[in-house]
Order: C-alpha cells, then structure tokens, then sequence
C-alpha cells in the first residue's frame, strides 16, 4: 500500500487493515488500550524499566515510551539509562546495540519476530570472504556497516553508521576505499556525497525499495510549495526528487525549523504519525510504505515482555566486545 494524501486517523485504520492486524482504533479499543498503557507504566517502575521506541513505532507505543528517536539516538540514549532492564519497541539489531553498549543491563525485544530483512542480508563470513578479496586490489579497503545489521557482522566490520551520519563518517576514514554493507541505496548516496570510492553490498530495505518517483510526483503535482523529504535508504531515482535526504528524527527536526508548512514524507509510514503529533500547526502528505516487522511490536506484546522478563537478547561476549569497538568508533567520529 502506498499511501499519498495527508494522513488522518482513517489512514491509521485502513494501513493496520491492510497489515490484518487487530489494531483498529475504535473507541472500545482505545479505551482497552489506556488499560493496557496503565498495566505498563506500573510494571516499568516494578521492573525498574526504560522503554526506548523507534520512531517507526505505532503511535500508542510512543505513550508508553520514555523515549523515541532515530538509530544513533537511541543507541546513545541505551548506554545512558539508569533503569536496570530496557525494553526495545523496534527491530532485534536495535535491541542488540543497546545489548552491546549496555551489556550489564536486561534487553528486551517484545517480539522476537521483530526482525529486519537488510540486516539480514549480510553473512558474517561472506562480508569476510569479500572483504579479504577486496583488500587483493584495494589494500587500504575499510569496511563501514550500516547500523541496520547483525552484532556479527559489527564484529567484523572497521566503523558503523546510521543514516543521519554516514556521510560525516566515512568522510573523515583514513581510506579511499570503502566496502559499504548492507545497503546498496545508501551506499550510493554516500558515494554522491563523499570524495571515496564505494562499493556496495547487494542489499536493500524492502520498505523503502519499493517507492518509485511516481508516488512522489503525483502528490508533488498539485501542491506548489511542498517540501520533499527523503529517507537515505530510498532509490537514486527518489532521492534525486528530495529537497532534503535526512535520517527520521532529521525530518522531524527539519519539518519543526523550516519555515515551509506543507511537506512530504517518504519513508516507512510510521514516521507521518509523529510528526503529526509533534508539529501539529504543519501538514504532512506520505509516500510510504509500511515495514511489518516495525509494526510486529504492540502495546499487548510490550505489557507480556515486562510481566514475563522475555523475550531478553543474549550475546557471546567476545563477539559483543568486537561489536562495540566498530558502535563506539562511530560515536567518536559522529
Ligand atoms: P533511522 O536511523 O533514520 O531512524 O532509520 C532506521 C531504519 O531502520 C530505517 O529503515
Ligand atoms: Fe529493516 Fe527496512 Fe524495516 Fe528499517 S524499514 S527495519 S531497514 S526492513
């Protein structure tokens, strides 16, 4: 479903049908759910638990969330929390780094289901492989992962990076050559915008994949002053339509500081909700798409992680310890 006009409390019902998930929100189930929200608010405290959200989470878990943000925001705000047990409501590689940059705290991922097909696109010993190949003809070849990947694969990796600061770091590597993993579009977009040589892994985010110009131009069509606002992990082709390319919490910020009013959001859905209810003066159209996996995360299945202590992410320390050096490099270079 590709959705194109501004978003209403109509769109959240017809995107959760089409996903033929049973959150609809009728007044009998909101009314369920401020129940819920209660049982989780009073089991944090119990649990001495924090509750970091990504931003491409349903909107009633932003209630129940002590934070919400891109990437590179929660992976810092893990290692900051006092709380002994932090429940992720985002994908397993999310709740992996908070694992390996707070390994004496509890993670929690409320459905193990939650995962990520991009991150799932690298095997460890294939990036190895390629990478010692690489190295034949490029010996200066550094290798920069994506934060969207496995902690396997950050222990094998130099550096990694979100979508707000790839740019800035693959810039400053002491290397003219870069192996890029797992994401062909933002490998691209990293190349178009660095002096360095990039290669790119053959990867993708099926959510963002699939938006073509087309979406975009139809809605832009009609509405003279709209600005465009791209996710990284978009095509070429939709990137070279965006008046700005910014991570999700920089369109947040970007839509909050510009002067313009009416914008137009291309990346996973989920983003429109929260810019609805953090600038509400301003309008907001989407050309999205929806990521299940994102939305595999409910207010029912947060509320069991917390009663149950599960679904916790465990990690082999020596290759944590690996992951952490290639997470902290980043925090040093961004
Ligand atoms: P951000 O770091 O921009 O929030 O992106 C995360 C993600 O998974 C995008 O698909
Ligand atoms: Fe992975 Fe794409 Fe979903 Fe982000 S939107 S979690 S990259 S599948």
């Amino acid at each position: 479903m590709t959705t194109e006009t501004a978003v209403t409390g109509q769109d959240l019902n017809t995107k959760f049908q089409a996903l033929d998930m049973p959150t609809i929100y009728s007044a009998e189930e909101c009314d369920r759910m401020a129940g819920v929200i209660a049982e989780i608010e009073a089991l944090k405290k119990e649990r001495n638990a924090a509750i970091l959200a990504h931003n491409y989470q349903r909107p009633e878990i932003y209630q129940v969330a002590d934070f919400v943000g891109d990437s590179l925001e929660l992976a810092r705000r893990g290692t900051e929390l006092e709380e002994d047990v932090i429940v992720f409501c985002g994908v397993h590689f999310m709740a992996e780094s908070a694992k390996i940059l707070a390994p004496s705290k509890t993670v929690l991922l409320p459905d193990m289901r939650a995962g990520c097909s991009l991150a799932d696109s690298v095997d460890p010993d294939e990036l190895v492989e390629r990478r010692d190949e690489l190295r034949k003809l490029y010996p200066d070849l550094m290798v920069v992962a994506y934060v969207n990947t496995t902690a396997a694969v950050k222990a094998v990796v130099d550096v990694c990076v979100t979508s707000s600061n790839a740019v800035k770091v693959v810039e400053q590597l002491d290397s003219e050559h870069i192996l890029f993993v797992p994401d062909e579009h933002l490998a691209n977009y990293v190349q178009k915008e660095t002096s360095k040589t990039v290669i790119s892994w053959d990867g993708n985010c099926y959510v963002h994949h699939q938006i073509t110009p087309e979406n975009i131009l139809s809605v832009k069509k009609g509405i003279p002053n709209l600005k465009v606002l791209v996710h990284p992990e978009c095509r070429s082709d939709v990137l070279e339509l965006a008046d700005a390319v910014l991570s999700t919490s920089g369109m947040v910020r970007y839509a909050k500081e510009s002067p313009a009013d009416e914008f137009l959001i291309v990346t996973e859905c989920g983003l429109s909700d929260k810019l609805i209810l953090e600038v509400p003066e301003k309008k907001f159209y989407k050309a999205c798409k929806l990521c299940q996996f994102m939305k595999m995360i409910t207010l029912d299945a947060t509320l069991e992680s917390l009663r149950q202590m599960r679904h916790e992410i465990h990690l082999e320390e020596g290759l944590r310890a690996d992951a952490e050096k290639s997470l902290r490099r980043m925090f040093e270079l961004s």
